[in-house]
């Protein structure tokens, strides 16, 4: 296979042969993609995929999607990629951003999602004076020290009485970037009252995904969020929502649309610019405006920050958001594909349930949906991996971890929707042989 040739010749090249360790699969399973198309991507061995994995979340309209390309490519013909200095599609893009999302009312750009939650929490740090941040089980904010800490559900026993440990995700973190992070679980109510009750006057910040993309889009509670709020209020904490995932996909103003609740600060990233990189936080004048050059500032900036590629796409990008119902056909498609696949678990007599909306749904192999992470581990996840292997191996691509939602995108309204259920049937029938 010229896939594993491919991660042969890579080894030589990157440790375990990928540029993201996440997209080693394993010697004869890691990916080479060829080239992408729609909703989907042919791999280097002249295989076809539908997508539901869609780069975990960028793509919201499709690949290779001409209203965002054509910009682009014009934009860097006409006008460059990059030069340091200010343009004024720079606040073009912050408006269109502000007309669909009222919790924003001054932003930064920013290239990743990991660096707009950086840029997020040490505003959060400047504004209160204060150091502690709570973040919530199988939530997940990047790739960099203080984020990397969390709760080891997957060796936990619920039966214990015991809390979780908490852990690393591997080494050469800064020690001390433990003491900064405070883990509770989503939607406990008793947890939240316990956190700021003992380090209230400490807590920077809240920081929660709402809908937690990481963890199957498990869902806050109305009464969560609220509660949230007006916790964060009492104790002059901030709130944040890490809207890298759901921003720009669950709905034109993300989750905050959904809840009706406004976070003080936000990020958003992925879908913004359907697969450039381009990101942004953002929220209430008095926070932001602790970016400022005074003694207690904040600094923010980088070298790529709000560079021409990544500006055009996501004006690009909001546009369509914005003039279309691209996100009503990406929510309704979801929806469709649910309904699918409750069908063929029900003829296998299989728990299944659902959780968030359709544009990132989370499959979860039991009867009730799990209202957290630790409720996670009560699902058949082992059956879902056999099962998501063996719709892999059939074409249709997808994470093999229950804890990674299925990705929607405007160009699956194409799909044929009849072959995907006999092939969700057959590779629940052969999951269930334990092959
Ligand atoms: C909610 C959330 N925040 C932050 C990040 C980090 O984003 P990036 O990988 O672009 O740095 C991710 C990545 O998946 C994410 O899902």
């Amino acid at each position: 296979m010229k896939s594993t040739l491919l991660l042969e010749r890579s080894t030589q090249n990157m440790p375990l042969g990928v540029a993201d360790s996440y997209r080693y699969w394993g010697p004869n399973e890691t990916v080479f993609v060829d080239q992408l198309t729609d909703g989907g991507f042919t791999d280097v061995d002249g295989k076809e995929f539908i997508d539901f994995r869609l780069a975990y979340g960028p793509i919201i309209l499709g690949y290779r999607d001409k209203r965002v390309d054509e910009p682009v490519i014009q934009w860097i013909r006409e006008k460059g990629t990059m030069s340091g200095f200010s343009m004024q599609l720079d606040s073009e893009v912050a408006e269109k951003i502000k007309s669909i999302c009222p919790n924003i009312q001054k932003l930064r750009f920013a290239n990743s999602g990991t660096e707009a939650v950086m840029g997020a929490v040490r505003t959060a740090r400047g504004f209160t004076g204060r150091q502690k941040v709570v973040i919530i089980e199988g939530g997940f904010h990047g790739l960099y020290d203080e984020m990397m800490w969390k709760s080891d559900i997957e060796s936990w026993d619920p039966q214990s009485g015991k809390e979780p440990e908490v852990m690393s995700f591997g080494s050469g973190l800064a020690a001390h970037s433990r003491d900064l992070i405070q883990l509770i679980p989503l939607n406990s109510l008793q947890a939240l009252q316990q956190v700021f009750q003992k380090d209230g006057e400490q807590i920077a910040a809240v920081l929660i995904e709402p809908i937690l993309g990481n963890c199957g889009s498990m869902q806050a509670t109305q009464e969560y969020i609220s509660q949230l709020r007006k916790t964060c209020d009492q104790y002059g904490s901030l709130l944040i929502f890490d809207e890298v995932k759901t921003g720009f996909r669950v709905a034109r103003g993300g989750v905050q649309e959904l809840y009706g609740i406004h976070a003080d600060l936000t990020t958003y990233a992925k879908a913004m610019g359907n697969g450039y990189p381009i990101a942004a936080f953002g929220g209430r004048s008095d926070v932001m405006d602790m970016i400022n050059f005074s003694e207690q500032g904040v600094v923010h900036g980088g070298t790529y920050t709000a560079n021409g590629v990544g500006l055009a796409a996501a004006s690009a990008t909001l546009d369509v958001l914005i003039k279309t119902n691209a996100l009503r056909t990406v929510e309704e498609t979801g929806q469709k594909i649910m309904k699918l696949l409750a069908r063929v678990f029900a003829k296998h007599s299989v728990p299944l349930s659902f959780s968030g909306p359709g544009s990132m749904f989370g499959v979860h192999l039991s009867e009730t949906v799990p209202t957290n992470y630790r409720d996670w581990k009560m699902t058949d996840s082992d059956l879902y991996t056999r099962f998501a292997k063996s719709l892999i191996s059939q074409g249709i691509m997808l994470e093999p971890d229950s804890r990674e939602p299925w990705f929607l995108c405007e160009a699956h309204a194409n799909i044929d929707f009849g072959r995907l259920e006999d092939v969700a049937d057959t590779a629940l029938a052969k999951a269930l042989q334990g092959s």
